[in-house]
């Protein structure tokens, strides 16, 4: 079918504001927040509810369209861009903005997958309840693709992934059928767990339309800590110590070196570091609870003691709200800090907490070696074992100098991180960036069983062509 015929199509389906044609409009949606890709579309298809997406899939799946879905396009993986061949349609959720129901009894919240993560959290505290999930996009990305990315962010040590918090889904089939598991159980054995193929799918098998979350009593109150240490190892023995003593009251432990925190300073506008001294590591730790009276003390005590046994060189406490929201924003400042440094090559990878020490010391000595001059930016969420163990360009490296150094950097970390039993993508998804990737560490069995579960689904290889598989 000819675009223009298509489009006459799609416009009785979810009416012409739910179209964006023109090249300018298109401009935010063809492209991704880290301004690495650049795709092209015929349109943009906005439905209001998945009565409309159900109609646009039916719709592609007879004309044969591929879709490309998006949420709030702030994935780091590419997976949220289509290709430049103009044939894609992208699929946008975001007039989808409905809190269908909050319950605070069954502690559970249902919401269109377009509504914005903080919108999400916004519902949870408007009925004293809490949701967990925190990233630095909160503000701009989408309960449906933190779902279809299994996002992570900086409460997964106390709550989970977005998987934890998922109880049910909606979601459109590539054929336009609606499969409603909107089921707010926490128990419920009956069958195979479909939710959880939809979720990390990455917009491979399906349309997520809405989404039954879990939700948490509201801690009452949080402090916090900013801490220096020599060495990861120094970091990870922390870790270690505090969720001994804290338990569950340990909601985040962030992990960055010297070299994350002076890209801060220098390109975040008021950001200080709250150290005297230089430390090769930093730490950013927070305790939080529904109880919240013993928490400074135990903090104090906690921290003393490390530094005492010399597991620590130096820490700052945050012991009320406006200080530990300056502690984060520096941790949060990392990502924009990168890109206006220059063009980083990005890796977002998992280990055992007790292997990541020694990883960290093995990669920094075969990339120094290998790689003299390039800076290495590591930092993440130590608490999951997941880093975002990066390495920086400078801006005007050239295109092909970028590709080369891409590929021998991915080869060199991903082998490391696969010897030492770790996955190659965490938290971000796989999307295009580590596509091929993904088919050099996955076993054959296991690429198999994905490419036999895709075909199922998605026979006629519609949906977001070119992602993850
Ligand atoms: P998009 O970028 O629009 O899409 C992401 C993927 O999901 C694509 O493959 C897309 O096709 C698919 N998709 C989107 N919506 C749907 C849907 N309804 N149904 C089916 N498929 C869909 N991520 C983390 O995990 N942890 C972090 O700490 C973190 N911090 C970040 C900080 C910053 C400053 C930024 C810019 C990003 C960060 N991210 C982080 C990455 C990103 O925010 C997450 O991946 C987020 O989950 C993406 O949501 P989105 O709505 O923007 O999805
Ligand atoms: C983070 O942890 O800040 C994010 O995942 C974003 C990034 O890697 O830049
Ligand atoms: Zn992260």
């Amino acid at each position: 079918m000819r675009n223009h015929e298509l489009i006459e199509r799609l416009s009785h389906l979810v009416g012409d504001n739910g179209l964006v044609l023109d090249a300018e409009g298109q401009g935010p949606y063809v492209r991704d927040w880290l301004g690495k890709w650049q795709g092209s579309t015929p349109v943009v298809v906005r439905p209001r509810n998945a009565t409309e997406v159900s109609a646009v899939m039916r719709l592609c799946h007879q004309t044969r369209t591929p879709v490309v879905p998006q949420g709030g396009n702030t994935g780091m993986s590419g997976g949220a861009t289509p290709d430049g061949s103009g044939a894609q349609v992208i699929l946008s959720l975001n007039r989808m903005k409905r809190i269908r129901e909050v319950d605070p009894v069954n502690n559970t919240l249902c919401a269109d997958a377009g509504v914005l993560l903080a919108d999400v959290q916004a519902a949870a505290r408007e009925v004293g309840r809490f949701f967990p999930l925190s990233l630095g996009a909160e503000g701009s990305c989408t309960i449906g693709g933190n779902l279809a990315t299994n996002a992570g962010g900086t409460a997964v040590l106390r709550y989970g992934n977005t998987r934890d918090l998922a109880l049910g889904l909606e979601v459109v089939l590539p054929d336009g059928r609606v499969w409603n598991g909107l089921r707010g159980l926490r128990k419920d054995n009956a069958g195979y767990d479909l939710k959880s193929l939809f979720i990390g799918s990455e917009g491979t098998l399906g349309i997520i339309t809405g989404a039954v979350l879990k939700l948490y009593p509201a801690p009452a109150g949080r402090v916090a800590a900013w801490v220096g240490a020599d060495t990861p190892a120094q970091i990870v023995a922390l870790l270690s110590r505090m969720q001994g003593v804290c338990g569950e009251r340990l909601t985040a432990f962030e992990m960055m070196s010297a070299h994350c925190l002076d890209l801060v300073v220098a390109h975040v506008s008021g950001a200080a570091s709250p150290l005297a001294a230089r430390h090769a590591y930093h730490a950013l730790l927070e305790l939080s609870d529904t109880e919240p009276a013993g928490l400074p003390a135990l903090l104090e005590a906690a921290l003393g003691a490390a530094l005492e046994d010399g597991v620590i060189q130096d820490c700052v406490v945050a012991m009320n709200d406006t200080q530990v929201q300056t502690l984060w924003r520096l941790r949060e400042g990392i990502s924009q800090a990168q890109v206006r440094a220059g063009k980083a090559v990005k890796h977002d990878i998992a280990l055992p907490i007790s292997r990541l020490a020694a990883f960290v010391e093995e990669a920094d000595l075969a990339l120094v070696s290998d790689f003299p001059g390039l800076p290495i930016i590591n930092f993440g969420h130590i608490g999951d074992g997941n880093l975002h163990y990066n390495v920086l360009l400078p801006p005007d490296v050239a295109p092909a100098e970028y590709a080369r150094l891409t590929a021998a950097l991915n080869r060199r970390v991903h082998d490391l991180v696969a010897q030492r039993g770790g996955s190659i993508s965490a938290e971000h998804g796989v999307g295009q960036l580590r596509r091929d990737e993904l088919r050099r560490y996955k076993s054959p069995v296991e690429m198999d069983l994905m490419l036999m579960i895709k075909r199922a689904l998605d026979p006629n290889q519609l949906m977001n062509p070119g992602k993850l598989l």
